[in-house]
């Protein structure tokens, strides 16, 4: 006998486990994994609770459900995040693109048609390929000093059908541009406890720590860049006034959440 349950049952089996584990939106993330396990939209699950689920389809959701629970990241289980238009690959070697970081991609679109621009620390190729999918006129190009981050981000430019310069380099390429965009790690080491689970056991270290205070990586950026180089940063809302003592005639923009996210600037 084929033993099919639905998507009720299996919603109301997934649900309260994630939020035995802590899982803070228990909800949204059973419906996203099981969306995703029957290749369907999450509103096909709200709007159809009787819906069929598969034994197969089931042990799938069980699985995922399991790696939640040991708070994965639904993007790593999934593979993918959206970032303002483009769907991305994202896995353990990544960082997951955070909304937050979507100023930068906005602070880049003001740029005059043919401008350059160069993403470092790309991850994903998050920041370079949104803005090269909505600005194909920029020359864009992005690095990373971690050779894994760079193969996805390969990766994720082949899949969108977009020609993006890559290369694996610590720091800023001896180049220069009309603006270098920066999403470096700045979580100040002693933090790192104190970090949700999801960050701290699944996240690369590498995309995260940024010394006692979280600025070295900036620090250094900035100490490479040529006089008069314009650099648009990001930091955390804390660190704002210490990034603006970095550069010349600095200004800071506020994520959606009005807290002081990315400053830009000058080299001097
Ligand atoms: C916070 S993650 C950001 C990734 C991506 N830009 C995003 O916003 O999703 C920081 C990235 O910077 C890279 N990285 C760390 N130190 C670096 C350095 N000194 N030079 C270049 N890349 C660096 C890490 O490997 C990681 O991919």
């Amino acid at each position: 006998m084929t033993v099919v349950s639905s998507v009720k049952e299996a919603l109301s089996a997934a649900v309260p486990a994630l939020e035995a584990a802590g899982c803070e939106s228990a909800r949204l993330d059973a419906e996203l994994l099981m969306a995703d396990a029957l290749n369907v939209d999450r509103s096909v699950l709200v709007a159809h609770p009787g819906m069929a689920v598969s034994p197969a389809s089931a042990r799938v959701i069980g699985e995922r459900v399991r790696r939640r629970v040991a708070r994965e990241p639904v993007a790593y289980i999934l593979g993918r995040k959206g970032f303002r238009h483009i769907d991305l690959l994202v896995d353990s070697r990544v960082l997951i693109p955070r909304p937050e970081t979507e100023l930068l991609v906005e602070i880049a679109l003001e740029l005059p048609a043919g401008a350059s621009v160069h993403d470092v620390g790309t991850g994903s190729g998050a920041v370079a390929l949104a803005l090269l999918h909505e600005r194909p006129d920029l020359r864009v190009s992005a690095s990373d000093a971690s050779p894994s981050a760079i193969e996805v981000a390969r990766a994720n430019a082949a899949r969108l059908g977009l020609v993006l310069e890559l290369e694996i380099l610590s720091g800023l390429p001896q180049r220069s541009f009309d603006l270098v965009l920066a999403n470096l790690p700045y979580v100040a080491d002693h933090e790192l406890p104190a970090l949700v689970r999801e960050i701290s056991r699944y996240e690369p270290r590498q995309a995260l720590l940024g010394g006692a205070d979280g600025l070295d990586p900036i620090r250094d950026l900035v100490a490479q860049a040529a006089l008069g180089a314009r650099l648009a940063l990001e930091h955390s809302p804390h660190q704002a006034a210490a990034v603006r003592a970095l550069l010349a005639a600095p200004v800071t923009r506020r994520d959606l959440s009005g807290r002081e996210r990315v400053t830009v600037g000058s080299a001097r």
